[in-house]
């Protein structure tokens, strides 16, 4: 049986793991603040959308839309691309929950209801294939839940059920920073883990990938310098040497 796999475009990283990550797999990209989480899973959305038959829908509750697309659009990302703009759909919730506030209504939304109604809805009606969901962290913030190991639980469930292939943006959490996720539990449901870290040498500061687990497949491991390459917009872990 061979595994259908989208493409990451980083350079050097495919190669080595056997061609992209598994289709329909829940993915999540974690990191501390400003280890280009959010720009790494954009552009492999833009790079899925503009080389392969695909689209997405990027939720965003950490910045604003235009912020998103006015930091893509700086890193040398064409947002005006008509296949972009059709085929890539930003969802800014973190918009919506402003004007529920002013409603007062902010504590009384089920959320997670409305993102799995409103996920299930677009799936059917514009057959998008790659969710991008930027980032749990804040989403959990929106609302204070019973129990939100359950509602991950739920979230990914629903995530698999429509068959997308997901990236969960998460930041590291805990003692040391070495839990992926806030709950503990994101890793474990989890079919992929991707880790950006900003590693510190005195004064020295080197941003590295690394993939600590890829279900069903052969990939690459341990941590390896990445950066922009801006004229090919895509990142590469190739040693410059
Ligand atoms: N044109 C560019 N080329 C390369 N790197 C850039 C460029 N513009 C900004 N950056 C880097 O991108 C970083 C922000 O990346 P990004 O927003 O993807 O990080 P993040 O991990 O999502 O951060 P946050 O925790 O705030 O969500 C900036 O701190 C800056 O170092
Ligand atoms: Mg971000």
């Amino acid at each position: 049986m061979t595994i259908e796999r989208i493409p990451t475009h980083i350079e050097g990283l495919d190669d080595n793991m056997q061609g992209g990550i598994p289709e329909g797999h829940i993915a999540i990209v974690a990191g501390s603040s400003g280890a280009m989480k959010s720009s790494l899973t954009f552009s492999m959305l833009y790079n899925a959308v503009l080389y392969g038959e695909t689209s997405g829908i990027y939720v965003t509750l950490e910045q604003g839309k235009d912020s998103l697309r006015s930091h893509m659009a700086n890193m040398g990302m064409n947002v005006e691309d008509p296949r972009v703009r059709n085929r890539i759909a930003i969802i800014d919730l973190a918009d919506l929950r402003v004007q529920l506030d002013e409603q007062g209504m902010g504590n009384r939304v089920d959320w997670m209801g409305q993102l799995i109604g409103q996920l299930t809805s677009y799936r059917n009606s514009i057959g998008f294939e790659i969710l991008v969901f930027d980032s749990l962290g804040a989403f959990f913030t929106l609302t204070k839940m019973e129990n939100p190991r359950d509602e991950i639980f739920r979230l990914f469930e629903a995530v698999r059920r429509l068959g997308l292939t997901s990236f969960f943006i998460c930041e590291m959490t805990g003692e040391d920073h070495k839990q992926f996720g806030e709950y503990g539990v994101e890793d474990y449901l989890s079919d992929t883990v991707m880790h950006l870290v900003m590693d510190r040498d005195a004064d020295d500061v080197k941003r590295k990938l690394g993939i600590v687990k890829m279900r069903h497949t052969h990939h690459l491991l341990g941590y390896q310098p990445f950066w922009w390459k801006e004229d090919e917009q895509r990142f590469s872990i190739v040693s410059r040497l």
